[in-house]
């Protein structure tokens, strides 16, 4: 497997071009099984979990073609209501092929995907929906099997805000027959960018980007061509690294609108941030300060840049709390960074972070995506070279991450294996 070796201590320079948004992508690529004729995305980035996402939708029988950053998918006349397990469990994200598979081919059955390391990350609220849709659910042998001879439009309570159950449920309910109001919907841009996809297509869907969400169906949808919105949390990674790094980075094909709970946490932390229309500079300072965060749901603190803010608090110049409000178990960081001198205690979902004056080297790997690129950002201070393990992760949700440090003035490579 591939490894990333990275030595700390060089202040990053330059700027960096953000790529297409993963989880704005995800969606919006499966949201093709909702039309007959040929999409066109463009700015999709090179991904591992985009290459899941395109064999996916091939096994259901869509035709895929990828051009550059541009992707082609034909799903005319597609067939397979089945999503098999051994292609949820590479990608929780192929949960989402439920809604449009119900609304489209009256039925599916797709693997349930089980939990990952950051959490159970139960479904529930995805079924309860589609139940309150009209679908019969029924649950045998690690599958999902949904049926519906048509949707019907209904009003649905998330007990919990939920990106992908609110995506989902916002796809089956844009075939509907009726009206269907979402209420304590995600907020997040990549549900309000799905949204406008939709209605792009000839949806008709009204407040999204709130917690309640009208959607009245319509009996088809046309194709589209669009672009993925800029990944926030791709941009928020390289942020930190200019804090962290004393560095100055600019950001260049950014969303800053999308990124104010960061934006206010670095400033407090003492980066000094510039924002312009799609552009973002981030000067960071010798004199880190403490910051408390609280992951939230949009527009809270992403919980997919906990991760890497703790980094930076880890070379802060006092203690800082991070608590962890939405997935359970999302501090596998923790005893990597340690590994590398960090002096962080965990009590339930509460971190308490004591800033450390220097970080040291040592081979570390991580079972998830951003807990990954919080490795690469402590490699980035430590002294002496780290070795980042398990890099497949990161090619999950960051497009050739190196290159781009690399490219910024880091000393990072990667080693195949
Ligand atoms: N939840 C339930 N029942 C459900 C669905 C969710 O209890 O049916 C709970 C979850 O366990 C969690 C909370 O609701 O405690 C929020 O989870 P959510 O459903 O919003 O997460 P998700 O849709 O599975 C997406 C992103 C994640 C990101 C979270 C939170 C995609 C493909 N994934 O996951 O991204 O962390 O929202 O913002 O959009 C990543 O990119 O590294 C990543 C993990």
């Amino acid at each position: 497997m591939d490894k990333i070796i990275v030595e700390g201590g060089r202040p990053l320079e330059g700027e960096v071009r953000i790529s297409g948004a993963k989880n704005a992508a995800l969606p919006i690529l499966m949201s093709s099984l909702l039309t007959d004729g040929l999409n066109t995305y463009t700015n999709v980035p090179h991904l591992k979990d985009i290459e899941s996402t395109k064999s996916l939708l091939a096994r259901l029988g869509a035709s895929v073609e990828t051009e550059g950053e541009t992707v082609r998918i034909d799903a005319s006349g597609f067939d397979n209501p089945e999503a098999p397990y051994d292609l949820v469990r590479k990608m929780r994200a192929s949960v989402l092929v439920l809604g449009p598979l119900v609304a489209r081919l009256k039925k599916a059955k797709v693997s349930l995907p089980g939990g990952c390391a950051i959490g159970a990350r139960p479904i529930n609220l995805h079924l309860k929906g589609l139940s309150l849709l009209g679908a019969t659910i029924d649950i045998q042998h690690g599958y999902v099997e949904a049926t519906a001879d048509q949707l019907k439009g209904a009003e649905i309570n998330f007990d919990t805000p939920t990106v992908t159950g609110t995506e989902n449920l916002m796809m089956a309910a844009a075939l509907a027959d009726g009206v269907t109001v979402l209420r304590n919907s995600a907020r997040e841009p990549e549900v309000v960018t799905l949204a406008n996809v939709l209605n792009q297509m000839g949806a008709d869907i009204q407040g999204a980007g709130t917690a309640v969400i009208t959607i009245r169906g319509v009996p088809a949808l046309k194709p589209v061509s669009c672009t993925i919105i800029p990944d926030r949390i791709e941009a928020g990674t390289f942020m930190v690294a200019a804090a962290m790094t004393g560095g100055k980075i600019t950001l260049t094909d950014c969303q800053p609108d999308h990124l104010g709970a960061l934006v206010d946490k670095l400033t407090l932390a003492g980066a000094d941030i510039r924002i312009q229309p799609g552009r973002i500079t981030v000067t960071g300072s010798d004199d880190i300060r403490s910051v408390d965060v609280r992951t939230q749901p949009y527009p809270g603190f992403p919980t997919d840049m906990q991760a890497q803010f703790m980094v930076l608090m880890s070379i802060a110049g006092g203690s800082s709390i991070i608590t962890e409000s939405i997935f359970e178990n999302r501090f596998i960081h923790v005893s990597e960074l340690r590994r590398l001198g960090a002096d962080i205690k965990v009590s339930g979902n509460t971190a308490v972070v004591r800033g450390v004056s220097q970080l040291s080297a040592a081979p570390v790997m991580a079972t998830d995506l951003r807990a990954s690129a919080s490795l690469i950002l402590a490699g980035l201070v430590a002294r002496g070279k780290t070795e980042v393990n398990r890099v497949y992760h990161l090619d999950r949700g960051y497009q050739a991450i190196e290159k781009k440090f690399a490219d910024l003035g880091a000393a990072i490579r990667r080693v195949r294996g």
